[in-house]
Formats: C-alpha cells, sequence, structure tokens
C-alpha cells in the first residue's frame, strides 16, 4: 500500500500528539506530588460540628516533632480560625469541613485548594519550608457576600511558635479590705508539658509569682489572691504574664463605705 508522504507525515503528528497528551495528564495526576481530596479524611454531620472533638475548638495542635494538626471549619462567609499560624519547617496536616454550603480552602499562591464540602472532611498534608504570609479564600460561589470569606495562614521562624494562650477572669471591682482574685487560665496545646512561671504585678507594690505546669494538650488555672487593702482605692492596673503572653486589665477599689454597709 502506497501512503502519500504529507499523509504519514500527519500520522506521525497525530501520534506524536496522542503520546504527548496522555503524558501530560499522567504526569499532572503524579509528577509534582498534586492529590486529589479524598474520603481520607472521613466524614462528619454538620449538625454535630460543635460535638466533635477536632472541630469544637478548632486550629492549631501539635501532634509530632515538627507535625502539626490544623483544623479549620467554614461557613458562610468565614473561617474559624480566620488566622492559622505554624511554624516553618514543619509538616502541617489541614482538617476542614463545612458548616452549611459547599465552600473551598484555598491557599493562595500554593497548591493548597480544595473543596469544602458539607459532611465531608477534606484533609491536606503540606509542607512548610520557609517563613511567610499567605491569604486563604473561598473559590467556591457560597451567597452573597462569597468574595469577602478569606481568612489567613502565618509561617512564622520556629523561635517564634508556641501555642501557649492566655485568658484571664477577673473582677473590674473589689471593696477595700475584701480579698479578691485574678484567674488566669494557661492553654497548651503542644504534645509536651509547658513548665512555666506566671506573674501578676498590680499597682506599684504588688508582684506575684507562681510556678505552674501544663500538660499536654490541656490548661491550668493560676489563681492570684489581691489583697486590697495594700493596693488602697482607686484604679490598678493589673498585667499577667506567662511565658511572654500577657493580659491586662484593671481593677478598681472602693471604698467599704460606698457599699451603704455601716460607717468606716
Ligand atoms: Cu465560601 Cu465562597
Amino acid at each position: 500500500m502506497n501512503i502519500h508522504t504529507y499523509e504519514k507525515t500527519w500520522l506521525a503528528v497525530s501520534m506524536v500528539l496522542i503520546v504527548g497528551f496522555i503524558a501530560t495528564v499522567t504526569y499532572g495526576a503524579v509528577g509534582p506530588g498534586i492529590a486529589m481530596i479524598d474520603d481520607d479524611g472521613g466524614s462528619i454531620d454538620p449538625d454535630t460540628i460543635n460535638d466533635d472533638e477536632r472541630f469544637n475548638d478548632p486550629g492549631v495542635t501539635h501532634v509530632g516533632e515538627n507535625e502539626y494538626e490544623a483544623a479549620v471549619v467554614a461557613q458562610a462567609w468565614t473561617y474559624t480560625p480566620s488566622e492559622i499560624t505554624v511554624p516553618a519547617n514543619s509538616t502541617v496536616t489541614f482538617y476542614v469541613t463545612s458548616r452549611d454550603v459547599t465552600h473551598s480552602f484555598t491557599v493562595a499562591g500554593t497548591n493548597v485548594n480544595t473543596m469544602v464540602v458539607p459532611g465531608q472532611i477534606s484533609e491536606m498534608t503540606v509542607e512548610f519550608d520557609e517563613p511567610g504570609e499567605y491569604g486563604i479564600l473561598c473559590n467556591e460561589y457560597c451567597g452573597a457576600y462569597h468574595h469577602t470569606m478569606e481568612g489567613k495562614l502565618n509561617v512564622v521562624p520556629q523561635d517564634e511558635f508556641d501555642l501557649t494562650e492566655l485568658s484571664t477572669d477577673a473582677s473590674d471591682e473589689a471593696q477595700l479590705g475584701n480579698q479578691t482574685t485574678i484567674n488566669t487560665t494557661v492553654s497548651n496545646d503542644m504534645n509536651y508539658d509547658l513548665e512555666t512561671t506566671a506573674t501578676l504585678e498590680i499597682g506599684d507594690q504588688q508582684s506575684l509569682e507562681q510556678d505552674v505546669t501544663v500538660p499536654a494538650h490541656g490548661s491550668e488555672t493560676v489563681e492570684f489572691a489581691v489583697d486590697t487593702t495594700d493596693l488602697g482605692t482607686g484604679d490598678h492596673d493589673w498585667t499577667v504574664t506567662v511565658d511572654g503572653h500577657e493580659e491586662s486589665d484593671t481593677l478598681t477599689v472602693t471604698n467599704a463605705t460606698e457599699g451603704g454597709d455601716g460607717d468606716a
């Protein structure tokens, strides 16, 4: 059979193109380490997200030496937490789910991009080598304020990173002569115990210190008893410092007679 030279050329070109297309698709699927989101993450009932151990207090948790987990809940039109901080040179596994409709969790400038479907948990593991700041945004149209749905991912140097958080519970006001307490709860999301010292500075005279050990993935409350007689009446600014973190407020000590019982 005699095949015309032009036809031979076109046949050869088509073959090259077909092989080329197949190679491109194969490379795209397995080459640069891009994986499709599958059902590895498991499923979850969107109505019981608050009861789920991972999602009831979403955020970053330390799970191994340089390994972290970040749980994120998407809902119209926010991510919780809206700001995620992880250390550089770490491996982070994101678990993202939706409370309402389909969203996406896209970290701009990286290949982190997944749909977030209610009922499903999207799981992605990413390595962050360098410190940097990335925007998180939603790529799936999810309603009127879809375009405002955004978050932030901070990759910070390792020595600037910890997972300690403070919250305080204290009265704004106390009567002169009464004792009042300033309670500070220290939470620790690292997978080792935090041994540290809590310091309370109040007014000009009082500085109190307490050693505290916060268990891994736990919290501990430090109670400072404040003597209002020492402070005297008036406004007294105070600061609790734990492991480089601070909480401040003001305590107002009032004269006992202002309470209306008895004479001073
Ligand atoms: Cu959420 Cu668009």
